[in-house]
């Protein structure tokens, strides 16, 4: 049973975790997408919105399930008896950061495995901070995030 777990903020998910999410879901038995209860940062989201909006939009893949995780994520990993972490790059820009977190992962944890998977092109330039920002300031967010997604950020707006 290879349980691939995809961690991220997911503040809020977007299309480009979407494409991800389905990739992973072909090639794992199972998908848990965990949402980090991050502290520092100053989410639009609560950890429960961003949850409950995920789970909505996953309803399709029958092997993903949602949860969320505090602390390293390599014992989180070690909780669910699962091997494999999945990221998603989006361009050669990502790559830096995620090899780093990969290493760093590798060295408190040698038998887990970061599995990059590449988003399709016309998701590249995607990310959560970006859809806020233009959602924020009135901008046409339609395509770059779920419909539900879409509603919620305009009703938090
Ligand atoms: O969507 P994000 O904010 O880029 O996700 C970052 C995340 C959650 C994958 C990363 O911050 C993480 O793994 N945090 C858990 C704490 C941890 O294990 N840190 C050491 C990893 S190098």
């Amino acid at each position: 049973m290879k349980i691939g777990i995809y961690p991220g903020s997911f503040d809020p998910i977007t299309n480009g975790h979407l494409d991800i999410i389905q990739r992973a879901s072909n090639i794992c038995d199972e998908v848990v997408v965990s949402v980090l209860k991050n502290t520092s940062k100053n989410p639009m989201f609560t950890l429960e919105e961003r949850v409950e909006l995920i789970k909505e939009v996953v309803k399709p893949f029958s092997n993903v399930r949602v949860d969320c995780f505090s602390g390293l994520l390599v014992d989180y990993l070690r909780e669910n008896q699962a091997k494999v972490i999945i990221k998603g790059l989006r361009a050669v820009s990502d790559f830096e950061y995620e090899f780093q977190m990969a290493l760093m992962n590798r060295k408190l944890a040698p038998d887990i495995e970061t599995i990059f998977l590449m988003t399709s092109s016309k998701n590249s330039y995607l990310s959560s901070s970006l859809v806020k920002e233009v959602a924020k300031f009135g901008g046409c967010i339609e395509g770059l995030v779920p419909e539900v997604i879409k509603k919620a950020i305009v009703k938090k707006l």
